[in-house]
């Protein structure tokens, strides 16, 4: 295909890297990873072939809920950097060819927030009515609370206010009223302010509560007309910008995020795929590729510009909530069956590494499925060198400890004393001393080459991200094959998810003796019969990635 296509859209065979800019890198020792540490480490995020990096909120937050409780949308942390540090950190990323995305924070502020203060001091505030109040809660205040563990309501009575106030996630975080025009004037306010500090878009926050009608009583005529005129002003800025949603929902409800807008798409430029994701869990547990397959096949089409981006995990639990009881329980039972492993009843606060047991070609062939599944792959810090979670740390913190740079002290993410950490630097096996980007880089067999590697013949193979995509039969249940065509071009992934060697044939429709199939990932290539099948023989955990090539010119290496 026309590689031109893809520098218009971007988005659709990016690579995605989520920071917590806390957690990454500290420059000055005072124990908080800064802007400025992270700037000094671009390059690792530019050899890793990372095409966009995705900041979580590093905006000014008494850090109840790590950052998604802002007290300043346009303010820096300090203990982060300052405004000048972060358009630096802008600047030299696009001078490695990387766009900037940051986390849109908006279906709530933190209760510290002067807008909320304000509010609550009187009923005659300029800013009451920027959150959704009640004189008593309604009967099913409890229904849809989110973390269970901290909340039993989704209403708070508020003594100053002498009101209950809406908060669908900790009561620490009143929700805004995006049924207030003054709100939604102010929210497109914060995303043209970072905009023209040099971001290409948000990662926006929980999308659906921003949207929400059920809680609220204040209620958008059309919450969709909304989400499509934030994109409207968005692309108006800046023609190339996007929307990265967080949409936790069954299919067909996640595609309204999407918008219509004539099959082009007029609201979420991405959303995250969360069924995928989950249906591959299960998958892994149980070695069959039978759930993934069938979420590949039940994935609606996004429209014409959008995309689905994929991802194995990200920086929450890793939330099961989509499959079944059962279902769930077997991800437990095989990925973390201590009840300290689990998180709210529906997750995991574990990273791969340690999910899969530490095997190695079972974490390759994980990765190898996410670069290879049609969608664009999001990558959580860390996941690159197989970092692994510190069950030490509370919560979802379990899995956002310190970047892992060297085998030295606080994995040479910070000089300061370790207490003085935002949290605990993993302890043992997969401490830095035995899992840590400088060791790996220097290694070709290391996760990290593996990653970089895919991530090179991911970005080399369009056709992952713009093709037809078709899941094919194998006969074998732990084996997912499938193929992606666009403009005369194929490729084929094959994943092995048992860890016994297993022999399939493909057949592959179109194809016949005029093609052979050419490995991608190692050298060599594999016939195609005359009637289109192809003998592809995959050891245990194995994965391959072909292209159809003509045999001349599979002979001269092309
Ligand atoms: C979703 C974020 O991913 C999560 O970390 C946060 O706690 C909630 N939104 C509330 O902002």
């Amino acid at each position: 295909m026309e590689l031109t296509r893809t520098a218009d859209l971007w988005w659709k065979n990016a690579v995605v890297y989520c920071l917590d800019v806390e957690t990454y890198s500290d420059s000055d020792g005072d124990g908080h990873g800064d802007f400025r540490g992270l700037t000094q480490h671009i390059d690792h995020l530019a050899t890793l072939g990372v095409t966009c990096v995705w900041l979580m909120p590093f905006f000014p937050s008494p850090d109840r809920d790590d950052g998604y409780d802002i007290t300043d949308f346009y303010g820096v942390d300090p203990r982060l950097g300052s405004h000048g540090d972060f358009v630096d950190f802008v600047r030299t990323a696009r001078d490695r060819g990387m766009r900037v995305i940051a986390d849109l924070v908006v279906n709530h502020t933190s209760d510290k927030h002067p807008w909320f203060r304000s509010a609550r001091s009187s009923p005659d505030s300029p800013y009451r009515d920027w959150y959704v109040w009640r004189d008593e809660p309604p009967a099913d205040a409890e229904k849809g609370v989110v973390f269970p563990d901290q909340e039993t309501s989704l209403w708070q009575y508020d003594e100053e206010a002498g009101q209950y106030y809406l908060h669908q996630f900790y009561k620490h975080q009143p929700d805004l009223n995006v049924a207030n025009p003054a709100v939604r004037e102010e929210i497109a306010r914060v995303m043209g302010f970072w905009m023209e500090l040099g971001l290409s878009g948000f990662r926006v926050d929980a999308v659906p509560f921003l949207l929400e009608t059920q809680g609220k009583d204040a209620r958008l005529p059309d919450p969709h007309d909304y989400l499509a005129d934030l994109r409207a002003f968005l692309t108006r800025r800046q023609g190339d910008a996007v929307l990265l949603g967080e949409v936790n929902l069954p299919y067909p409800d996640t595609m309204r995020f999407f918008g219509a807008g004539d099959g082009v798409g007029d609201e979420l430029t991405m959303c995250f795929d969360f069924i995928g994701m989950q249906r591959t869990y299960l998958s892994l547990a149980r070695q069959d590729a039978g759930p993934l397959a069938e979420a590949l096949r039940e994935r609606p089409a996004p429209p014409r510009d959008a995309h689905w981006a994929t991802f194995l995990r990200n920086h929450d639990e890793l939330t099961l909530d989509k499959l079944t009881d059962a279902e769930r329980q077997e991800v437990f039972d095989a990925f973390g069956p201590d009840k300290d492993m689990q998180l709210y009843g529906r997750g995991l606060r574990r990273r791969l590494p340690t999910m899969l047991g530490g095997a190695a070609a079972r974490i390759r062939m994980a990765y190898s499925l996410l670069f290879s599944l049609p969608g664009t792959p999001v990558l959580f810090y860390g996941e690159e060198i197989g970092m692994a979670e510190d069950l030490r740390a509370e919560g979802r913190l379990a899995v956002r400890t310190p970047m892992q740079w060297t085998p030295g002290r606080n994995g040479g993410f910070s000089t300061a004393d370790p207490d003085d950490l935002p949290g605990p630097v993993v302890d043992g096996e997969y401490g830095p001393e035995h899992v840590n980007v400088s060791a790996q880089r220097r290694d070709p067999d290391s996760l990290l080459s593996w990653i970089r590697m895919l991530v090179e013949r991911y970005r080399e193979c369009p056709e992952l991200a713009w093709g037809e995509y078709r899941v094919l039969k194998t006969g074998e249940a732990s084996v997912l094959a499938h193929r992606c065509d666009i403009d005369g071009g194929t490729v084929v992934a094959v994943h092995n998810l048992a860890d016994a060697a297993v022999d399939v044939v493909l057949n592959l429709d179109g194809l016949d003796d005029s093609c052979v199939l050419t490995d991608l990932l190692v050298d060599g290539h594999t016939p195609v019969s005359a009637d289109g099948q192809a003998h592809v023989e995959l050891p245990s955990y194995g994965c391959r990635w072909f292209r159809s090539t003509r045999p001349e010119d599979a002979e001269a290496g092309r």
